[in-house]
Protein backbone atom coordinates (compact mmCIF):
# COMPACT_ATOMS: atom_id res chain seq x y z
CA UNK A 1 0.00 0.00 0.00
CA UNK A 2 1.33 3.08 -0.76
CA UNK A 3 -1.10 5.74 0.52
CA UNK A 4 -4.36 4.43 2.42
CA UNK A 5 -6.42 6.22 -0.32
CA UNK A 6 -6.25 2.79 -2.18
CA UNK A 7 -8.81 0.87 -0.56
CA UNK A 8 -6.95 -2.49 0.10
CA UNK A 9 -9.20 -5.71 -1.53
CA UNK A 10 -8.43 -8.93 -0.96
CA UNK A 11 -10.11 -11.40 -3.93
CA UNK A 12 -11.05 -14.65 -2.79
CA UNK A 13 -12.37 -17.41 -5.47
CA UNK A 14 -14.45 -20.54 -4.28
CA UNK A 15 -15.95 -23.14 -6.73
CA UNK A 16 -15.14 -20.95 -9.79
CA UNK A 17 -14.14 -20.90 -13.47
CA UNK A 18 -12.21 -17.90 -12.90
CA UNK A 19 -13.85 -16.45 -15.59
CA UNK A 20 -15.15 -13.13 -13.64
CA UNK A 21 -11.63 -12.49 -13.03
CA UNK A 22 -10.72 -12.55 -17.17
CA UNK A 23 -14.01 -10.31 -17.39
CA UNK A 24 -12.54 -7.84 -14.44
CA UNK A 25 -9.32 -7.82 -16.40
CA UNK A 26 -10.52 -6.39 -19.46
CA UNK A 27 -12.64 -3.45 -18.19
CA UNK A 28 -12.23 -0.29 -20.70
CA UNK A 29 -14.11 2.45 -18.49
CA UNK A 30 -12.60 2.76 -16.14
CA UNK A 31 -9.60 0.66 -17.61
CA UNK A 32 -8.42 -2.13 -15.03
CA UNK A 33 -4.86 -0.96 -14.49
CA UNK A 34 -6.35 2.33 -13.16
CA UNK A 35 -8.63 0.68 -10.80
CA UNK A 36 -5.57 -1.24 -9.95
CA UNK A 37 -3.19 1.50 -9.28
CA UNK A 38 -5.28 4.37 -8.59
CA UNK A 39 -8.11 3.02 -6.76
CA UNK A 40 -7.91 0.13 -4.85
CA UNK A 41 -4.78 -1.84 -3.58
CA UNK A 42 -5.40 -5.67 -4.58
CA UNK A 43 -3.52 -7.68 -1.53
CA UNK A 44 -4.91 -10.89 -2.46
CA UNK A 45 -5.89 -12.13 -5.86
CA UNK A 46 -5.14 -16.22 -7.36
CA UNK A 47 -5.09 -14.51 -10.64
CA UNK A 48 -3.23 -11.51 -10.45
CA UNK A 49 -1.03 -11.49 -7.42
CA UNK A 50 3.09 -11.59 -7.79
CA UNK A 51 2.87 -13.47 -4.82
CA UNK A 52 1.73 -16.78 -3.84
CA UNK A 53 1.69 -20.13 -1.26
CA UNK A 54 3.05 -18.86 2.51
CA UNK A 55 3.55 -15.00 1.50
CA UNK A 56 0.19 -14.37 0.06
CA UNK A 57 -1.29 -16.28 2.73
CA UNK A 58 0.02 -14.08 5.14
CA UNK A 59 -0.58 -11.04 3.38
CA UNK A 60 -4.01 -11.81 3.82
CA UNK A 61 -4.03 -12.32 7.87
CA UNK A 62 -2.05 -8.67 7.65
CA UNK A 63 -4.67 -6.67 5.62
CA UNK A 64 -7.01 -8.47 8.01
CA UNK A 65 -5.19 -7.25 10.81
CA UNK A 66 -4.44 -3.66 9.78
CA UNK A 67 -7.97 -2.50 8.22
CA UNK A 68 -10.32 -4.26 10.15
CA UNK A 69 -13.66 -2.95 9.19
CA UNK A 70 -11.60 -1.16 5.85
CA UNK A 71 -11.19 -3.77 3.31
CA UNK A 72 -13.17 -4.95 0.81
CA UNK A 73 -13.69 -8.61 0.28
CA UNK A 74 -14.62 -9.89 -3.35
CA UNK A 75 -15.77 -13.03 -4.17
CA UNK A 76 -15.59 -15.10 -7.29
CA UNK A 77 -17.38 -18.09 -7.26
CA UNK A 78 -19.96 -20.15 -5.07
CA UNK A 79 -19.98 -21.80 -1.62
CA UNK A 80 -20.02 -25.53 -1.16
CA UNK A 81 -19.92 -28.38 1.31
CA UNK A 82 -17.07 -29.94 -0.97
CA UNK A 83 -14.12 -31.18 0.88
CA UNK A 84 -11.63 -30.44 -2.01
CA UNK A 85 -12.01 -27.23 -1.99
CA UNK A 86 -9.18 -26.46 0.14
CA UNK A 87 -6.80 -23.08 -0.38
CA UNK A 88 -3.34 -23.42 1.45
CA UNK A 89 -4.70 -26.61 3.31
CA UNK A 90 -7.71 -24.49 4.56
CA UNK A 91 -11.08 -25.29 3.69
CA UNK A 92 -12.51 -22.71 1.10
CA UNK A 93 -15.88 -22.22 3.44
CA UNK A 94 -13.76 -21.26 6.52
CA UNK A 95 -11.64 -19.06 4.92
CA UNK A 96 -14.62 -17.16 3.36
CA UNK A 97 -16.13 -16.86 7.02
CA UNK A 98 -13.00 -15.61 8.53
CA UNK A 99 -12.09 -12.68 5.68
CA UNK A 100 -15.56 -11.71 5.58
CA UNK A 101 -15.87 -11.36 9.62
CA UNK A 102 -14.29 -7.77 9.51
CA UNK A 103 -14.50 -6.68 5.97
CA UNK A 104 -16.27 -3.50 5.33
CA UNK A 105 -18.50 -4.73 2.56
CA UNK A 106 -18.63 -7.80 0.48
CA UNK A 107 -18.60 -8.02 -3.39
CA UNK A 108 -20.17 -11.22 -4.59
CA UNK A 109 -18.69 -11.37 -8.44
CA UNK A 110 -20.63 -13.29 -10.78
CA UNK A 111 -23.92 -16.06 -10.93
CA UNK A 112 -21.98 -18.25 -8.77
CA UNK A 113 -21.04 -15.86 -5.88
CA UNK A 114 -24.59 -14.33 -6.17
CA UNK A 115 -26.87 -16.97 -7.02
CA UNK A 116 -24.43 -20.53 -6.54
CA UNK A 117 -24.13 -20.54 -10.32
CA UNK A 118 -23.65 -23.51 -12.69
CA UNK A 119 -22.23 -25.76 -10.18
CA UNK A 120 -25.95 -25.65 -7.78
CA UNK A 121 -27.42 -26.90 -11.15
CA UNK A 122 -30.20 -29.77 -10.04
CA UNK A 123 -29.15 -32.12 -8.17
CA UNK A 124 -26.58 -30.32 -6.80
CA UNK A 125 -24.40 -33.01 -5.57
CA UNK A 126 -21.69 -29.98 -3.03
CA UNK A 127 -24.82 -28.18 -2.49
CA UNK A 128 -23.28 -25.07 -3.93
CA UNK A 129 -25.07 -21.88 -3.11
CA UNK A 130 -24.47 -18.05 -2.76
CA UNK A 131 -22.35 -16.00 -0.55
CA UNK A 132 -25.11 -14.77 1.36
CA UNK A 133 -26.31 -17.97 2.11
CA UNK A 134 -23.50 -18.11 4.47
CA UNK A 135 -22.28 -14.82 5.00
CA UNK A 136 -24.04 -12.10 7.82
CA UNK A 137 -23.65 -9.26 9.31
CA UNK A 138 -21.72 -7.64 6.62
CA UNK A 139 -23.59 -6.02 3.81
CA UNK A 140 -23.16 -8.18 0.70
CA UNK A 141 -23.43 -6.91 -3.10
CA UNK A 142 -24.44 -9.41 -6.04
CA UNK A 143 -23.25 -8.16 -8.85
CA UNK A 144 -24.13 -11.42 -11.24
CA UNK A 145 -23.61 -12.61 -14.67
CA UNK A 146 -21.42 -15.39 -16.04
CA UNK A 147 -19.41 -13.62 -15.88
CA UNK A 148 -20.37 -9.88 -15.32
CA UNK A 149 -19.74 -7.27 -17.69
CA UNK A 150 -16.42 -5.95 -17.07
CA UNK A 151 -17.25 -2.28 -16.63
CA UNK A 152 -20.09 -3.40 -14.11
CA UNK A 153 -17.34 -5.03 -11.75
CA UNK A 154 -15.51 -1.95 -11.70
CA UNK A 155 -18.17 0.20 -11.98
CA UNK A 156 -19.50 -0.81 -8.84
CA UNK A 157 -16.02 -0.49 -7.02
CA UNK A 158 -15.33 2.62 -8.25
CA UNK A 159 -18.64 3.65 -6.44
CA UNK A 160 -17.76 2.53 -3.36
CA UNK A 161 -13.94 4.14 -3.09
CA UNK A 162 -15.74 7.36 -4.25
CA UNK A 163 -18.69 7.74 -1.71
CA UNK A 164 -17.47 4.96 0.68
CA UNK A 165 -20.36 3.14 0.59
CA UNK A 166 -22.19 0.37 -1.56
CA UNK A 167 -24.07 1.98 -4.30
CA UNK A 168 -28.13 1.64 -4.18
CA UNK A 169 -29.03 -1.87 -4.23
CA UNK A 170 -32.59 -3.60 -5.66
CA UNK A 171 -34.30 -5.68 -3.31
CA UNK A 172 -32.24 -8.74 -4.44
CA UNK A 173 -28.88 -7.04 -3.48
CA UNK A 174 -27.90 -6.02 -6.99
CA UNK A 175 -26.78 -2.63 -7.90
CA UNK A 176 -29.97 -0.88 -9.12
CA UNK A 177 -27.45 1.60 -11.68
CA UNK A 178 -26.62 -1.89 -13.47
CA UNK A 179 -29.55 -4.19 -12.80
CA UNK A 180 -32.79 -2.05 -13.00
CA UNK A 181 -33.90 -2.71 -16.66
CA UNK A 182 -34.54 -5.97 -18.93
CA UNK A 183 -32.42 -6.69 -21.64
CA UNK A 184 -35.65 -6.52 -23.54
CA UNK A 185 -36.01 -2.78 -22.91
CA UNK A 186 -33.21 -1.68 -24.96
CA UNK A 187 -32.78 -4.48 -26.94
CA UNK A 188 -31.36 -3.41 -30.57
CA UNK A 189 -33.92 -6.27 -31.75
CA UNK A 190 -36.90 -4.96 -29.98
CA UNK A 191 -38.56 -3.47 -33.09
CA UNK A 192 -38.66 -6.54 -34.19
CA UNK A 193 -40.23 -7.75 -31.51
CA UNK A 194 -42.98 -5.15 -31.45
CA UNK A 195 -43.70 -5.81 -34.95
CA UNK A 196 -44.01 -9.82 -34.04
CA UNK A 197 -40.82 -10.68 -37.04
CA UNK A 198 -39.65 -13.53 -35.14
CA UNK A 199 -36.07 -16.26 -35.85
CA UNK A 200 -38.26 -19.42 -36.09
CA UNK A 201 -34.77 -21.46 -36.61
CA UNK A 202 -31.15 -20.30 -36.55
CA UNK A 203 -30.28 -20.56 -40.49
CA UNK A 204 -33.74 -18.95 -41.54
CA UNK A 205 -33.87 -15.76 -43.81
CA UNK A 206 -34.92 -13.76 -40.39
CA UNK A 207 -31.41 -15.16 -38.56
CA UNK A 208 -29.65 -13.50 -41.87
CA UNK A 209 -31.88 -10.45 -41.41
CA UNK A 210 -31.86 -10.00 -37.13
CA UNK A 211 -35.16 -10.45 -36.25
CA UNK A 212 -36.36 -11.11 -32.36
CA UNK A 213 -34.92 -14.19 -31.34
CA UNK A 214 -37.53 -15.06 -28.91
CA UNK A 215 -38.90 -17.63 -30.44
CA UNK A 216 -35.45 -19.73 -30.33
CA UNK A 217 -35.32 -18.97 -26.82
CA UNK A 218 -34.16 -15.21 -25.67
CA UNK A 219 -34.70 -14.92 -22.44
CA UNK A 220 -34.33 -11.75 -22.49
CA UNK A 221 -37.47 -10.58 -21.74
CA UNK A 222 -37.15 -11.82 -17.66
CA UNK A 223 -32.96 -11.20 -17.50
CA UNK A 224 -32.30 -7.97 -15.28
CA UNK A 225 -28.54 -7.01 -16.53
CA UNK A 226 -26.57 -4.26 -18.52
CA UNK A 227 -25.85 -5.80 -21.94
CA UNK A 228 -28.22 -4.34 -24.09
CA UNK A 229 -27.13 -0.71 -22.93
CA UNK A 230 -23.48 -1.03 -22.06
CA UNK A 231 -22.55 -4.16 -24.03
CA UNK A 232 -19.41 -5.96 -23.90
CA UNK A 233 -15.43 -5.71 -24.71
CA UNK A 234 -15.93 -1.99 -24.48
CA UNK A 235 -19.25 -1.50 -26.04
CA UNK A 236 -18.97 -3.80 -29.26
CA UNK A 237 -21.52 -6.36 -28.85
CA UNK A 238 -23.38 -8.72 -26.86
CA UNK A 239 -24.76 -12.13 -27.27
CA UNK A 240 -27.90 -10.88 -29.03
CA UNK A 241 -26.56 -8.74 -31.01
CA UNK A 242 -24.01 -11.20 -32.52
CA UNK A 243 -26.71 -13.64 -33.09
CA UNK A 244 -27.19 -15.71 -29.98
CA UNK A 245 -30.14 -15.50 -27.69
CA UNK A 246 -29.44 -14.30 -23.87
CA UNK A 247 -30.22 -17.39 -21.65
CA UNK A 248 -30.20 -14.74 -18.90
CA UNK A 249 -26.79 -15.77 -17.33
CA UNK A 250 -27.31 -13.28 -14.79
CA UNK A 251 -30.80 -14.73 -13.12
CA UNK A 252 -30.75 -17.10 -10.41
CA UNK A 253 -31.31 -20.57 -11.72
CA UNK A 254 -31.03 -19.64 -15.49
CA UNK A 255 -28.57 -23.25 -15.30
CA UNK A 256 -31.98 -24.99 -14.74
CA UNK A 257 -34.76 -23.30 -16.73
CA UNK A 258 -33.51 -24.35 -20.10
CA UNK A 259 -33.43 -25.27 -22.47
CA UNK A 260 -30.89 -22.53 -23.25
CA UNK A 261 -32.20 -22.59 -27.12
CA UNK A 262 -35.54 -24.11 -28.46
CA UNK A 263 -34.53 -25.39 -32.17
FE1 LIG B 1 -17.20 -18.70 -13.99
FE2 LIG B 1 -19.66 -17.82 -14.50
FE3 LIG B 1 -19.04 -18.63 -12.04
FE4 LIG B 1 -17.95 -16.35 -12.97
S1 LIG B 1 -20.15 -16.74 -12.58
S2 LIG B 1 -16.85 -18.02 -11.87
S3 LIG B 1 -17.74 -16.84 -15.17
S4 LIG B 1 -19.09 -19.95 -13.92
FE1 LIG C 1 -36.55 -9.23 -26.47
FE2 LIG C 1 -34.77 -11.18 -26.93
FE3 LIG C 1 -36.33 -10.29 -28.88
FE4 LIG C 1 -34.36 -8.77 -27.93
S1 LIG C 1 -34.12 -10.70 -29.03
S2 LIG C 1 -36.46 -8.12 -28.39
S3 LIG C 1 -34.45 -9.33 -25.75
S4 LIG C 1 -37.00 -11.36 -26.99
FE1 LIG D 1 -25.83 -12.95 -20.14
FE2 LIG D 1 -28.01 -12.34 -21.53
FE3 LIG D 1 -26.15 -10.55 -21.16
S1 LIG D 1 -26.85 -14.25 -21.61
S2 LIG D 1 -24.28 -11.74 -21.16
S3 LIG D 1 -27.42 -11.50 -19.58
S4 LIG D 1 -27.37 -10.81 -22.97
Amino acid sequence: METNKRVPVIWLQLMDCTGCSESFIRSSHPRTENVLLDMISLEYSEVLSAASGYQIEANRERVMEEYKGEYILAVEGNVTDAEFLTVAGHSALETLKETAKHAKAVIAYGSCASWGGIAAAHPNPTNARSVDDVIKGVPVMKVPGCPPIAEVMTGVIAHVITFGRLPELDGKGRPKAFYKLRIHDKCNRRAYFDAGLFVESFDDEGAKIGYCLYKVGCKGPTTYNSCAEMRWNGGVSYPIQSGNPCIGCSEKDFWDEGPFFTR
